[in-house]
């Protein structure tokens, strides 16, 4: 990937502490990620892209028969997920590589399911790394996410855009809005799913238009 200066302090937090207290952080998002991932109308054949696939948490969620194609820039995050692999399926149907999803390496109009699971909000340049996941997305195509990406709010904007200012560089932004994320592209929201009663995690299915 050579000398990536932007992602420096993220791929350093992701390839030491990150990966010990992840599977923590993420036991509350277990039943809301099996939820979202279902909100995909998978087929036999699929391709289905995940950018930032980290240690693999979707995975098993993925119907068989899917062709998955996961990218990271942490060989830590990417190495627990194919260790898992290892250890708990059978599915020959996984490509894992280290990739900036900033700049996939895939042409236009590959893939029919994108997930894009805490993805945006960590990602150094979301309107960039969406940009490029609607661009290898084939027209029709289905891209989940979901993610604590917020309502505009001028309220609780300044507060949290202090404690953003620590977190952003090197784990996720905390401050990022999804309108902001998903304007100018030709994607319309078909499904949005609340993942908490506060509607702090939301999954939101989206449709590459025709
Ligand atoms: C919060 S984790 C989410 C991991 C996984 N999707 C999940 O749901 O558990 C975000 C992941 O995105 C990866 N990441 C950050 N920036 C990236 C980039 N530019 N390209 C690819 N992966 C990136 C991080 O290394 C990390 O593994």
């Amino acid at each position: 990937m050579g000398l990536d200066v932007k992602n420096i302090l993220k791929k350093l937090s992701f390839n030491t502490f990150i990966p010990f207290f992840y599977p923590f952080m993420m036991l509350p998002l277990k039943g809301f990620r099996k939820e979202a991932v279902q909100m995909c109308n998978f087929k036999a054949g699929d391709k289905l892209i995940i950018p930032g696939v980290g240690t693999g948490y979707d995975l098993p969620d993925i119907p068989l028969g899917v062709l998955i194609y996961g990218v990271d820039i942490s060989e830590v995050m990417l190495g627990i997920a194919r260790t898992r692999l290892k250890l708990h399926e059978k599915n020959n149907n996984i490509n894992l590589s280290i990739m900036d999803a900033e700049k996939l390496d895939f042409p236009s109009n590959t893939f029919d399911k994108a997930i894009l699971g805490l993805f945006l909000t960590c990602v150094y340049d979301p309107q960039k790394a969406f940009a490029e996941i609607v661009r290898v997305m084939k027209p029709g195509g289905e891209i989940l996410i979901y993610d604590h990406l917020l309502r505009t709010n001028k309220w609780t904007q300044p507060i949290i855009s202090h404690l953003d200012v620590l977190m952003k560089y090197n784990f996720c932004s905390v401050i990022r809005i999804f309108e902001d994320v998903i304007k100018n592209q030709p994607v319309t929201v078909v499904q949005v799913k609340k993942g908490d009663p506060f509607g702090f995690i939301r999954g939101f299915l989206l449709r590459k238009d025709v």
